[in-house]
């Protein structure tokens, strides 16, 4: 079964480790699962309702070609409150954004802090040539409007969520988007778009 943190940071655990480096670059994208109407996760950052669509994870190509994460630091703190849910993470290459890094380390993450796009090349710097993925409205927002991202892939689960957290915030603006695939599997349907530059 997929667990919840791979399930929204998007990977296999294990595969790469923090010193690895690497020749080439692979892609920059926003990964995540989204109700029909558009929200990631429910009021008070409840992630259940799509949990229970990723039983068997539907697509292990994309986890597969996913090197490492940066997610912000709101994605982590829900990732470690459903922790009990989850034991079988391996704590990989794992950046979280923040403008506040904890004194205490936090076992099997990065704390990175300052500008964003350094954090992006950061992340990217150790993901073995493979895509970094960018988790959290917020945090995903900001890298698009800044022009860091490459491609968007949603999950589309089957149902209506009618409030909580939506895919990109209020100030985000226009992002023009090329549609280069879609996947059906089971309840879930997975869309990829590459970003317009
Ligand atoms: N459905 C899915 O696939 C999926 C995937 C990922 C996440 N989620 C859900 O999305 C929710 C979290 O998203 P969110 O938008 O509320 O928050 P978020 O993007 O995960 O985190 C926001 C936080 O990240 C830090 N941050 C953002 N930009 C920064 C910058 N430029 N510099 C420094 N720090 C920065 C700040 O932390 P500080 O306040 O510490 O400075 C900010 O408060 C959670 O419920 C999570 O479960 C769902």
């Amino acid at each position: 079964m997929i667990s919840f943190r791979q399930m929204i940071l998007g990977r296999t655990p294990g595969h790469t480790d923090m010193s690895e480096t690497h020749a080439g670059q692979g892609k920059v994208v926003v990964n995540r699962s989204m109700s029909l109407d558009g929200f990631i996760a429910g009021p008070d950052h409840e992630m259940d309702w799509a949990i229970d669509f990723f039983t068997e994870d539907p697509f292990p190509e994309i986890m597969a070609a996913t090197g490492a994460m940066l997610i912000g630091r709101r994605t982590h703190e829900v990732a470690k409150r459903m922790s009990h849910e989850d034991r079988d993470y391996d704590g990989g290459p794992v950046f979280v954004m923040t403008h506040q890094p904890p004194d205490e380390p936090d076992p099997g993450v990065t704390f990175l802090t300052g500008d964003l796009a350094e954090a992006v090349a950061t992340a990217r710097a150790v993901a073995g040539g493979k895509n970094l993925e960018i988790l959290g409205a917020d945090l995903a927002s900001q890298c698009l409007q800044r022009g860091l991202v490459d491609d968007v892939l949603v999950y589309v689960l089957p149902v209506l969520m009618g409030d909580g957290v939506r895919f990109s915030t209020s100030g985000l603006g226009r992002i023009d988007l090329e549609p280069f695939d879609n996947v059906q599997s089971g309840p879930v349907t997975m869309l990829r778009f590459h970003v317009r530059k």
